[in-house]
C-alpha cells in the first residue's frame, strides 16, 4: 500500500454533495484517485468531468446503497479500472427528523436502509479486496449524534451509534489483514442534508440553529486527508469534531 494520499484509489459514497462532494474534490486535489458513488448521476458524472479536466483521476459509478448488487459494482468498477481500492468511504447518508410519536415510519425504514444497511454494504464489498490486497482503509461517517441522544432524532441517532458499534466491531476484526478503520462523526456542518426533513416545523427550527453555527463541508474532508495521509502503520480509529461554537 503507498503511504500519504497520492494514487490511493478512494471509493467515496454520497459524493453527489455535501461531505462526499467536498472529500472528492479535496483528495483529487492531494493526488488520490477518486471513484464516486450517488444516485444523481449528472452530479457525479459533472463532478468527475471536472476533477479530469483539471488532470486528476475521478469516474462516476451511480449507485442507490440500499441495493448491495449495485455498492459491489461501485468497488468492483474501482479495482478493475484502477487495480485496487485503498479507501472505501461510506459515507452516504440521510436525517429525516422527527419525534417518534410522528410516525414517520418510512423514513426510519429509510434511515435504517441507507445509514447502516449501506454502511455494512459498503464494508461487504470493499472487505474482499482489502483481504486479498493485505491492506485498505475503511472510513464510515458516523455523527455527534452517534455519541449522544437528543429527542426527534432518535432513530437517526440510533443508525449513527450502529455505524459507530460497526465500525469498532469491524476494527477489531480485520486486524489480521492489515486494514485500518476510521470512524468521522462530525458536528454541524454545512450541506443539503436538511432539505430532506419532510416535517417543516422541525426543518425549520433545525435550519435556524444549524445555519447559526456550521462550518464548511471542507472541515470534514480536511479530517479524511488526515486519517488517509498517516503511515500505514497508524490507524486513526475516530475523530470527533464540532464547530467551535455547537454547544450539544
Ligand atoms: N452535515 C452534517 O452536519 C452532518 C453531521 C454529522 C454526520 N453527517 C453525515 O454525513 C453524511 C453525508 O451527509 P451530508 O451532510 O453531506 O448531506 P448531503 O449533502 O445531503 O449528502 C448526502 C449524500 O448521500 C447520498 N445518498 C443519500 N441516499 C443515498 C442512497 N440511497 N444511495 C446512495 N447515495 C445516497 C446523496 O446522494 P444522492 O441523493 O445523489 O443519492 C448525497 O450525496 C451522512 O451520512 C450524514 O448523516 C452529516
Amino acid at each position: 500500500m503507498s503511504q500519504g494520499i497520492e494514487n490511493k484509489v478512494v471509493v467515496i459514497t454520497g459524493a453527489s454533495s455535501g461531505l462526499g462532494e467536498a472529500t472528492a474534490r479535496h483528495l483529487a486535489e492531494r493526488g488520490a484517485i477518486v471513484v464516486l458513488g450517488a444516485r444523481r448521476a449528472d452530479r457525479i458524472e459533472a463532478l468527475a468531468s471536472e476533477l479530469t479536466a483539471r488532470g486528476h483521476k475521478a469516474k462516476a459509478v451511480q449507485t442507490d446503497v440500499r441495493e448491495r448488487n449495485q455498492v459491489k459494482h461501485l468497488v468492483e468498477t474501482a479495482v478493475r479500472e484502477f487495480g485496487r481500492i485503498d479507501v472505501m468511504l461510506n459515507n452516504a447518508g440521510l436525517m429525516p427528523l422527527a419525534p417518534l410519536e410522528r410516525l414517520k415510519i418510512d423514513e426510519w425504514d429509510h434511515m435504517i436502509d441507507v445509514n447502516i444497511k449501506g454502511v455494512l454494504y459498503g464494508v461487504a464489498a470493499a472487505l474482499p479486496h482489502m483481504k486479498t490486497q493485505k491492506s485498505g482503509h475503511i472510513i464510515n461517517v458516523s455523527s455527534v449524534y452517534g455519541h449522544v441522544v437528543d429527542p426527534g432524532a432518535t432513530v437517526y441517532c440510533a443508525t449513527k451509534h450502529a455505524v459507530r458499534a460497526l465500525s469498532e466491531g469491524l476494527r477489531k476484526e480485520v486486524k489480521p489483514y492489515n486494514i485500518r478503520t476510521t470512524i468521522i462523526s462530525p458536528g454541524a456542518v454545512s450541506t443539503e442534508l436538511l432539505e430532506h426533513i419532510s416535517e417543516k416545523d422541525i426543518q425549520a427550527g433545525t435550519r435556524e440553529f444549524v445555519s447559526k453555527i456550521a462550518v464548511s463541508a471542507d472541515t470534514f474532508a480536511r479530517t479524511v486527508a488526515f486519517a488517509v495521509n498517516e503511515p500505514d502503520d497508524v490507524d486513526i480509529n475516530e475523530i470527533l469534531f464540532r464547530p467551535t461554537a455547537q454547544p450539544v
